[in-house]
């Protein structure tokens, strides 16, 4: 019996995954551009037990103590299990405890996190050692597309060629462009509406064969401002393309709301931000938080104005990161 540790992290989409071809698959209906993150992630201990033995689910908290998860995480964790043993070819149960450094399920992908760390916490555990292409499968056979991207670090295509079945793949490594991603967090409770929920729902919204039909070259000219390492190109693309998945989202039938007042405040700080000189890009996930990027160098200025807006509860400080890695300190 063997114990692995694996620490993945979460990533913000810069243009982003919504719609799918087959949601158990994580078969997405558009290409996504993502940057990996270093300081938001999932923590996952697993353990391969002997034949015969059930499977279990453990939530670890900061003081280290175990409690059972919600019966829905419980769920979709079992059902990954059971995914990464019919792909694997795997046997036996796993004992599995993991833990967030961020609030879950509020559009700050920890599903992305959360099942990148189990795919690559459970493989190693049973003694095998796929690269992260293979992982970038195994991690959204979860039915999170988005945790087919975490198992790199840096810039990440998905899919990263033609064929919508294929992997992710890293455009540039974490080194050739540290930017900052700053989470204006103005709502920590898991929001009412799950993503899987709004990729069924997107292909209803009249607007979504137009967002189609945008995404292509608005992907090329992203990949060109990161190859370039030029915010105020990438910036105005990020922030139209995020407005436009929750156009889709709320013009869906029925409609999708993750924004709330206060990232319409955030919004509006943003742009008053720039207007004093500050360039500060604003993208919005699943959910009612604002991501705001920005150079390393206006990271305290644009961070104090975002803690002042009203409704902030917490800015969270993060930036571009490795990917994931294996940990020696193990959850229990
Ligand atoms: O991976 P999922 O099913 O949780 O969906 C992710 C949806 C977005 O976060 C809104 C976009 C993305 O590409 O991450």
């Amino acid at each position: 019996m063997s114990r692995v540790t694996v620490s993945a992290p979460a990533n913000i989409a810069l243009l982003k995954y919504w719609g799918s071809a087959c949601l158990d698959e994580g078969i997405p209906l558009n290409r996504s551009l993502s940057m990996t993150l270093e300081t938001c992630r999932s923590r996952t201990t697993s353990e391969h037990l002997e034949e015969g033995g059930e499977d279990e689910v453990w939530i670890a908290a900061s003081d280290g103590s175990l409690s059972p998860p919600p019966a829905g995480f419980r769920r979709r964790a079992e059902r990954h299990l059971d995914a990464l043993r019919r792909i694997t070819g795997l046997t036996g149960a796993f004992r599995i405890t993991t833990s967030n450094s961020f609030p879950a399920d509020a559009g700050l992908a920890s599903s992305a996190s959360g099942f990148a760390a189990l795919a690559i916490a459970v493989t190693r555990s049973a003694g095998l050692d796929p690269g992260p292409e293979e992982l970038s499968v195994l991690a959204r056979a979860s039915g999170s597309g988005s945790a087919a991207r975490s198992t790199f670090g840096g810039y990440v295509l998905w899919p990263g060629s033609d064929d919508p079945e294929s992997p992710a793949r890293q455009l540039a490594p974490a080194s050739h462009w540290p930017l900052v991603d700053l989470v204006a967090v103005v709502a920590e409770e898991a929001k009412s509406v799950s993503s899987r929920e709004g990729h069924e729902r997107a292909v209803t919204s009249p607007h979504f064969g137009t967002r189609q039909d945008l995404l292509p070259p608005r992907l090329d000219a992203m990949r060109e401002a990161i190859v370039a390492r030029d915010l105020d190109e990438l910036g105005p693309l990020v922030e139209e393309e995020a407005i436009e998945l929750h156009l889709v989202a709320m013009s869906s039938r029925p409609p999708v709301f993750y924004w709330r007042p206060e990232t319409l405040t955030v919004l509006e700080t943003v742009r008053e931000l720039r207007a004093a000189g500050l360039p500060a890009y604003a993208t919005i996930d699943a959910g009612p938080n604002v991501h705001v990027l920005c150079e390393p160098t206006h990271e305290d200025s644009i961070a104090a104005a975002l803690g002042a807006a009203p409704g902030v509860v917490e800015v969270i400080h993060d930036r571009t990161g490795e990917g994931p890695r294996l940990e020696e300190e193990h959850l229990r």
